[in-house]
């Protein structure tokens, strides 16, 4: 048994005694999008900092814990506040709480983020679907001992966001009466915003948002055998975009301007979720 796993179970040991709650599926909320977490009917919680070789969120706007609890009748854990590699993890440390939603009993993960539109067709207060990512700047967080109970040391990558998925995310929008884009998400390390070239450089390669979080985190799940569906929420205009220079607090209030729509968005998409086969052998 790797290391990285034998921690990861300790951590699920840990949830376990305080908690027999089996979630369906995992949702990790994005920059001013965590007061999701305190509408739902919450079961159980557990702080980041109380499990055993965790790694502990330092950022203002996220909280660092797993809320546990039911969403439209659909049973879901929520990670309120992320990891983030600029934080000085390393990659493989900032999926480890999707890792140990996955040992929980989760199937399915909807990943959520603020980002910057590199498509000069958004707006800030726009959803887009992610439905590919690139990731650039950060190291896969594959890499290291393959964690076999998991998954297989190659995974496959040819669609990390479920076609199914993005299907009840289009549905559920239209149900809503929500405009929904579609593009490609990059992930950069962080933690300063790019530069105006670096943006053009992103547009040629075929990002359409961009950010500091989730395709990592995809690429664990996927590896661990979850359906992944993501949603940005368009906090701003990229960098070279407009005349303002970018700041965290202006994510934040984009982000919680546009949260009342993506709660609506998130929760319509969680009441619709049936259960599948797991195929990680956690
Ligand atoms: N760049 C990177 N990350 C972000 C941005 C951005 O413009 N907006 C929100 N997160």
């Amino acid at each position: 048994m790797t290391e990285a796993y034998s921690k990861l179970r300790r951590a699920a040991d840990y949830a376990r005694e305080r908690t027999a709650f089996s979630p369906r599926a995992a949702l990790v909320l994005g920059s001013g999008l965590g007061a999701f977490a305190d509408d739902m009917e919450e079961v159980a919680s557990i702080g980041y900092g109380e499990l055993p070789g965790f790694p502990e969120s330092t950022v203002e706007g996220h909280r660092g814990r797993f809320v546990f609890g039911y969403e439209r009748a659909t049973p879901v854990v929520v990670m309120q506040g992320r990891v983030h590699y600029y934080e000085g993890y390393s990659a493989e440390e900032t999926v480890m709480p999707v890792r140990l939603a996955r040992l929980l009993g989760a199937e399915t993960l909807i990943l959520t983020n603020s980002a910057g539109a590199i498509n000069a067709d958004y707006a800030p207060g726009d959803f887009m679907l992610i439905c590919d990512h690139i990731l650039r700047g950060v190291p896969s967080p594959l890499i290291g001992p393959n964690i076999g109970e998991l998954g297989p040391r190659f995974p496959d990558m040819s669609e990390v966001y479920s076609g199914e998925l993005r299907k009840k995310a289009r549905d559920a929008a239209a149900r809503l009466g929500i405009a929904l884009r579609e593009g490609v998400y990059l992930q950069t390390s962080g933690p300063n915003f790019e530069t105006p070239a670096e943006i053009r450089a992103y547009r040629a390669l075929g990002a359409d948002a961009v950010g500091m979080s989730t395709a990592c985190e995809a690429i664990a799940a996927r590896h661990a055998g979850m359906r992944v569906c993501g949603v940005s929420c368009v906090s701003n205009l990229a960098a070279g975009m407009s005349s303002a220079p970018l700041t965290h607090e202006d994510v934040q209030t984009a982000a919680a301007e546009a949260a009342p729509r993506f709660r609506a968005l998130i929760s319509e998409l969680l009441s619709g979720l049936q259960r599948t086969a797991g195929a990680a052998g956690a």
